[in-house]
Formats: C-alpha cells, structure tokens, sequence
C-alpha cells in the first residue's frame, strides 16, 4: 500500500464529520462559525487554549478509531505483569525497577506502622512534628551519597520545584539539560533565575553559556539527570564536575531514574561513573520508583538542608510524607542493599533488551541499555498504533509522542525490570519488530490536521 492512505486523504463525507467533530470539540483548527457577539468576560473552562487543543487530539484519536492509551484502569500491582482493563500483559511501563512493590517484608512493614501510626502525620512536619521513619529514611538515603544531610518531601515533583525556586532568584543563573523533567523547569522558572539550557548531554554547549553568562550571576545552578527516562541515556558527570568547579556553580542531579539503577550496587550514576558523590552539590531523587513509595528527597549538606526545611514552601506549608510511605521507601532501599543480584539481574535485562532491539533493526537511539529504552518509530499516528497493537497481544508498551518529546521523534519506551525474564524481553522485542514493520507496510504514517483537511 502507498504511503497515501484513506488517513491522509478524506472524502468529502469524512471530512464534514471530522470538522463537526472537531467543532464540537472547540477546535481552533476546524473552519470557523459565524462569529457570535464578543463576551465581556469569558468564565468558560472550555475555551482555554490547552482545552481546545487537547479535545482536538481527542477527537482526531475518536475519528481514526484509536482508543486512547491514557488514564487506563489497571486493575491489578503494576510491576513486570499488569492486568489493564481486564486483560493480563507483560509490562514494560512500570518505574519499579528493582521488582519490590508487594514483597512480603515491605507488605508486612508497612501494614505494621499503619497500625501503630495511622495513615497520616497531619500536617506539615514543622509543626505536627517527626516520626522516627522519616529520620531514618532521611538518614539511610543521605549515607546512599556519603552526604551529610537529607530531607524528604511528599512529592517527587514538589521536591525538584520547591527546591530549586527556594534556592535561585533573579539574579542567579540556571543552566539546565533541554530534556530535563517537567519538575525542574517550573522550579526554574518559578525562581525568576535567568534560564539557559543545554542540548540534551552536550557538555560543550554548557561551557559555553557559562562562559557567556556565568559572570553576571550572582548564583548559578547547573541541572541534569543520572538518567533520562525518555532516551536512557545520561550525562558524563566526571566532566560536569570539572566543570561546575570551573565556573563556580552548584551542580544537581536529578537520580530519580538511575537509583537501583545505575552502578554494581544501583546507588546510581557517581557509582556507575566512579565519581565521588560529595562533589555533586545537591542530590534529587523519588521515593516513587525503585524505593516502590511516593515522594521526593534532597541530599546534601547540613546548611542547604536546614535551609530548606524551613524555607521551602514544599516542605514548611506540606503535609509530612505519611509513615507507611517512609517505611515503604526505608524497606525498599534495604532490600536493594542487601540484595545487589537484583541490580545485576536488572542491568542483564536492559542490555538483553538494547542487544535484541538493535538486532531488530530497532531504533534505540542513544540509550545506555539501563532500565528504560526507547524504541523510536518518528511518526506519531504509527508510535499510537504500535502500542495499541502490542497491548491487543499482550505486551504494555507506553507510547511517547510530541510535545512530550520532539517533533519527529514519537516513540515507545521500554521500562526493564529485575522481575522481567528474559524470554519477555525476546517475547516483546520480537512483537514490536513485527507489528512496526506492519505498520509501515501498510503505509500507516503521519497524519496532521492539515494534511487531512487538504
Ligand atoms: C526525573 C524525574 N524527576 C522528578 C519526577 C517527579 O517524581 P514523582 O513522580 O515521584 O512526583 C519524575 C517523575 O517521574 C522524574 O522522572
């Protein structure tokens, strides 16, 4: 079949349903109705430009018969297997790494301290106090970075913007990886620091906009990831180092994705890279993947800790993160010491996966072959329909496509696992290579509102 399908070109018939469909949905895309009268002042939720734009791609997803991969129901712990929407399948969008969400010892933790603590600490830890678990989940994870302090909020994501908008303001400098996490740019820009970034690891690009910027701020802050969970890849931080040093500035790394990831005992990239972990200024991570809990942490030194437990606002005007949760994430990173063979197991499964992909004729782009791969495909329309093919055999695949990540680049990422055989990896590896190449032979291939309104 050629390229030119019934997707890209419609008749007359589908296209009046497209555009009534479209029009139903606000689209700002679809022809215009005869003006109405303009309003004073517009209190609808419908019209906001995001609205809009989200109904649109709902209703593009609606007319070319795709069900939609977000918000779907699992119904069932969400690790190697899931159950979606009552269908059992190999899962490989999960962030548990290590494979310990509902092991026995966290289980029987955690259902301990509900009954001793309750559900909840009430309040923000400044006034309605501590609990032992977050002192000693505070304590074990800054010994994790040889840090002298450590501090844990009740989101990953309030984490990194609390953080940052805390400690830079306008007159400081922050440069930071073009893909690093949403967290982290609304943290910046919430600081009113200038902001610079960097192509994705480009450590020349860096130096450069420090040496063209670095000597008008005050403060500066450099950002990046151990890990990237859109490309698996990460940055070389023996030469971040060096160059913070250089310049003056703080180095932070967001580890959320390489703890019990990256290194022989997964304490994540300076172990993986053999840099010592005192010379990154502040560490980030979640409690949210690997520790199987929910939350964020800080760790480094006693000042920068002190500092934000009583000034930033994630933390001085949020609840404490509640003791089952502390316990949880305080079990978790035991099991990960006291059990390296599931880091080995883990790092075996991303390598197994990069080797069998590229076999493949997959595009794996520049991953490492941690725990997450992508497998780019570029086209969106056909990034969609590979994971809604891959989930009708079986196989839960999460698809990543534009604004989430560039243009032309939609893709499906791989969460590994330490719980994943490796006849899942072969098994899942396998089905992509065929179900892409179907997709391309059956022409199926970028569909954008103009081309089909033309
Ligand atoms: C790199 C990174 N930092 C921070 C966060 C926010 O963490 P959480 O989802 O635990 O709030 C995420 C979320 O996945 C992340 O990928």
């Amino acid at each position: 079949m050629s390229d030119e399908t019934n997707r890209d070109r419609l008749s007359s018939g589908q296209r009046d349903d497209l555009i009534a469909a479209m029009r139903r949905a606000g689209s700002p895309t679809a022809p215009a109705r005869p003006a109405s009268p303009p309003r004073k002042w517009d209190t609808s939720f419908e019209t906001l430009p995001g609205y809009r734009a989200m109904r649109t791609q709902i209703a593009v997803g609606d007319f070319l018969g795709l069900a939609s991969p977000f918000h779907r129901l699992h119904e069932g712990r969400s690790g190697a297997r899931a159950e979606i929407e009552g269908r059992p399948c190999l899962n490989f969008a999960s962030y548990d790494y290590l494979g310990l969400n509902g092991r026995p010892e966290i289980t029987a933790a955690v259902c301990e301290a509900v009954a001793r603590w309750g559900t909840s600490v009430s309040a923000s830890r400044l006034t309605a106090g501590e609990r032992p678990a977050h002192r000693d989940l505070e304590k074990e994870l800054a010994d994790l970075y040889d840090a002298e302090s450590c501090l844990v909020f009740v989101s990953g994501h309030a984490t990194n913007v609390s953080l940052i908008a805390t400690l830079m303001g306008p007159k400081d400098l922050i440069v930071h990886d073009t893909l690093a996490h949403n967290s982290i740019v609304v943290g910046a820009e919430l600081s009113r620091a200038q902001r610079r970034l960097f192509p994705h690891n480009d450590l020349d690009a860096l130096e450069q906009i420090l040496e063209s910027a670095r000597s008008r701020a005050e403060r500066c802050l450099v950002v990046t990831e151990g890990l990237f969970s859109m490309d698996g890849d990460g940055p070389d931080l023996a030469r971040l180092v060096e160059i913070k040093e250089r310049w003056g500035a703080w180095l932070m790394v967001d580890d959320a994705h390489a703890l019990g990831v990256l290194g022989p005992t997964g304490r994540g990239i300076a172990e993986m890279a053999g840099v010592d972990p005192r010379r990154v200024d502040i560490w980030m991570g979640t409690l949210s993947k690997t520790l199987c809990g929910c939350g964020g942490y800080v760790a480094g030194s006693t000042a920068l800790v002190e500092y934000l437990k009583y000034q930033a606002p994630g933390m001085v005007y949020s609840v404490g993160l509640p003791v089952p949760i502390a316990v949880a994430s305080l079990t978790a990173l035991r099991l990960m010491k006291a059990e390296p063979e599931l880091v080995t197991k883990l790092q075996s499964n991303g390598r197994l996966f990069l080797d069998r992909a590229g076999a493949a004729g997959l595009d794996t782009g520049t991953s490492w072959g941690a725990s997450v791969s992508p497998v780019i495909v570029g086209d969106s329309l056909r990034t969609v329909m590979l994971a809604e093919r891959l989930l009708q055999r079986g196989i839960n695949a999460f698809p990543i496509i534009p604004p989430g990540v560039p243009e032309k680049s939609a893709r499906l990422r791989f969460f590994l696992s330490a719980a994943h055989e490796a006849a899942d990896i072969e098994t899942a590896v396998a089905a992509t290579a065929e179900e892409l190449n179907g997709l391309v032979d059956e022409g199926v291939s970028v569909t954008n509102l103009s081309t089909l309104l033309k």
